[in-house]
């Protein structure tokens, strides 16, 4: 074998000595702490291109995958329920939970407030997200019924990493949901849901963003079964989250039309992401995949407040991108892109809705799945969108600029 596959983690103050046919760990006093090698189940395809041009094409095109994985062996049809082994909550504890804090940073936390959504709407418990870099510097209040999630694919924010000491050493209950296993952010929570996505090595993240929503979808529907959400919701969630792989691969299917879409507009130098509601955390999460990609100014906002400031910029130069999912707020979606239109705006509209022929100057149709679920189908075309006005641009997609996969310098 011309890898290892072998590791063995180092805890803070910890150190390794190695040599030819042993190996020992100590702290820095020279006491033995007999660390014991953990089996890493990844082979070196699994960090190969595999005829992909790039790796985040690659990524994007692992996600029906990559969701399947994080399903196997969750979700329980008896009691129409998700089944978290690392999630160290007994039903009891699930009733002690007032609140629910995703923290997490860039992409995470976008996730982290599709998860609060999520948890929100399926268990009934007010929850809601925070950048895991601010954390530490605004002397949080952190309650004991308060469960907080630490977000993170690398699992080596040192941000997200200083905020879950910060809640340690307040006392804070804190799960992880990290994608590298062994990594410090889940070694320090002990405890939490792993992602599952595979290896991520593109630096703009795709599947672990969908893994994250698809873990919070199910922690949700855990919690919500503890609380009031009935058997047939239940159901409802479980038969939806089946649903998705085939969802995404069909999404995935129709990437030339979304390619196209994007070369249309690939030369604004600004573009608008609005979403209200279950599309917010939709919209800032496309808007954050542009311009960390292709460098185009990308800014998200809530459709709602549109008209308290940001229409002034609209104009035929500044194309929105929309996200208009077909649920009770579908009327006023419609009027957010009348709005834009009547000022000349050019707006493309991400949908699972049939909208009125001629409404929006481009839409990306994606299948319908549950109202609670839709945002992570919603998500998947502006991975794409991104990938493609990049590509257009002659970005270094893999690398941009100034970005590193894993930040961990403060
Ligand atoms: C976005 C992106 C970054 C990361 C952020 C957190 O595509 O790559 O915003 O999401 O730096 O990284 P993790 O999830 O490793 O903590």
């Amino acid at each position: 074998m011309r890898h290892t596959q072998q590791v063995v983690y180092l805890d803070d103050g910890e150190l390794a000595t190695v040599r030819a046919h042993e190996f020992y760990t100590s702290t820095l006093e020279a006491r033995r702490t007999d660390k014991v090698p953990t089996t890493v189940d990844l082979t070196s395809e699994d960090y190969e291109l595999g005829g992909y041009a790039d790796y985040m094409r690659k990524e994007i095109h692992e996600q029906p995958d990559a969701v399947r994985r994080a399903l196997l062996g969750r979700l329980d049809d008896r009691f129409a329920t998700a089944r978290l082994g690392g999630i160290e909550v007994t039903a009891r504890d699930v009733h002690s939970i007032r609140r629910v804090t995703f923290l997490g940073c860039g992409s995470a936390y976008y996730a982290g407030q599709m998860g609060a959504a999520l948890v929100e709407e399926l268990a009934r418990i007010p929850a809601d997200a925070e950048p895991a870099s601010e954390f530490r510097y605004r002397n949080p209040v952190v309650d004991p019924h308060t469960l907080f999630v630490a977000v993170s694919q690398s699992g080596e924010t040192a941000d997200t990493l200083a905020a879950v000491a910060e809640l340690k050493r307040k006392g804070g209950r804190v799960a992880g949901a990290v994608n590298v296993v062994g990594s410090s952010i889940g070694r320090a929570c002990g405890n939490g849901i792993f992602l599952h996505a595979g290896p991520e090595v593109a630096v703009a993240s795709t599947k672990a963003f969908t893994n994250m929503a698809v873990s919070f979808a199910m922690l949700g529907l855990l919690f919500g079964r503890v609380r009031d959400l009935s058997v047939a919701d239940g159901r409802r969630i479980v038969a939806g989250l089946r649903a998705l792989p085939g969802q995404i691969a069909e999404i995935l299917a129709g990437e030339e039309a979304i390619a196209e879409v994007a070369l249309r507009y690939a030369g604004a130098q600004h573009m608008f992401f609005l979403g209200r509601v279950r599309g917010w955390s939709v919209a800032r999460e496309g808007a954050q995949k542009l311009k960390e990609i292709s460098y185009v100014h990308a800014e998200a906002y809530q459709a709602s407040e549109l008209k308290h400031g940001p229409l002034a910029l609209i104009d035929q130069s500044m194309p929105t991108v929309t996200i208009v999912p077909g649920d009770e707020l579908l009327a006023k979606h419609v009027a957010t892109i009348e709005e834009v239109r009547a000022r000349g705006g050019p707006v493309v509209a991400v949908t699972n809705a049939d909208l009125p022929s001629g409404l929006a100057d481009a839409v990306i149709k994606v299948p319908c799945n549950e109202p609670e679920l839709n945002p992570i189908l919603l998500t998947v075309p502006l991975q794409l969108f991104a990938y493609h006005t990049a590509q257009k641009l002659g970005r270094d997609i893999d690398k941009p600029r100034n970005l590193a996969k894993s930040v961990t310098v403060e």
